[in-house]
């Protein structure tokens, strides 16, 4: 099978600030056409990362290919971009704010098209600083898209919506997928990584500490299930064939296996009312390798 060339890659890239060392050798590489998510706690170096790759800041070293070639001036035709913070020029109407920043380029998007894929119908007429959260950022996913470009980062598009407002934004990021679109997106979401991205990163201290297809992660960190024993019902001296490890009250076993594992359990008298099994999620697999919480 012929492997096809990433729409973006990424050798070794360094950039610090003094003597932060903001990202500390990274590499990875985007296919066409997926979703990939740059996950990690606050201060991992996502935003950097991603603005060294978007050609906003100089690398201090390192190598950034798009399809294939190293990035020349015509790069940013090709991406959009919704920063993390924004400022926009006040006193206009979203359509004019629109209107704004498609003059930038040379071959915009129809405007009834951006109006149509980020649902901005609602709101085209008002102006851009009486929106509401999930608005504004919808009209910012807009402004990302004017140049029809083939790549479109996000950063932390959602953060701070209201849960019905994120899952609203996530069709949007799945439409523009659909047609074609590659999206790179920085999230502290795990549920959002989890419905959105094909491949992520994890980063922290600006290394990346882990990288995958989310299912495949969860794989190899939890196995198929967490399989949790009340301790009272798993008789004295009982051994098991997975991984176990004591958590608040229970055995919680790692298996590969749930139906072999469950067996097992059977086979060794242990009482199956209270198990509990459970699937591990992004947020499990996040807090284990960051050993961290969100903040
Ligand atoms: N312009 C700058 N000058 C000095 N230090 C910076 C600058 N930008 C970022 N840093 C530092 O680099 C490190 C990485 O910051 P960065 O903003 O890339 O993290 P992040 O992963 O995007 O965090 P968050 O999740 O909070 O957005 C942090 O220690 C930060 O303080
Ligand atoms: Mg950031």
């Amino acid at each position: 099978m012929i492997k096809a060339t990433p729409i973006l890659e990424v050798r070794d890239l360094r950039k610090s600030y003094g003597k932060v060392k903001a990202v500390d050798g990274i590499s990875f590489a985007v296919r066409e056409g997926s979703c990939f998510g740059i996950l990690g706690p606050n201060g991992a170096g996502k935003t950097t990362a991603i603005e060294v790759i978007e050609t906003i800041h100089d690398p201090d070293s390192g190598t950034i290919l798009y399809r294939g070639e190293a990035v020349a001036r015509s790069f940013k035709e090709n991406i959009g971009i919704q920063f993390q913070d924004t400022s926009l020029q006040e006193f206009l109407t979203v359509r004019e704010t629109l209107e704004l920043f498609s003059k930038l380029y040379p071959r915009p998007r129809p405007m009834d098209e951006i109006i149509a894929d980020c649902s901005l119908e609602e709101f085209i007429d008002r102006d851009n600083r009486k929106l509401s959260g999930g608005q504004r950022q919808r009209m910012l996913l807009g402004i990302a898209l004017v140049n029809n470009p083939d790549l479109l980062f996000l950063d932390e598009p959602t953060t701070g919506l209201d849960p019905h407002a994120r899952r609203n934004f996530w069709r949007l990021v799945q439409g523009i997928k659909a047609q074609g679109k590659t999206v790179i997106l920085t999230t502290h979401y795990m549920d959002e990584a989890e419905y959105l991205c094909d491949d992520i990163i994890v980063m922290d201290h600006g290394h990346i500490i882990e990288s995958g297809r989310p299912r495949e992660l969860l794989l190899k960190h939890f196995g198929e299930a967490v399989i949790r024993v009340p301790e009272a019902a798993v008789p004295a001296g009982a051994a098991f064939s997975c991984p176990a490890e004591s958590e608040e009250g229970f055995v919680s076993l790692t298996c590969a296996d749930t139906d072999a594992t469950l067996r097992e359990l059977v086979a060794a008298g242990v009482d199956l009312r209270g198990v509990l099994v459970e699937r591990r999620n992004l947020d499990d697999l996040f807090l284990k390798l960051t050993g961290s919480g969100l903040d």
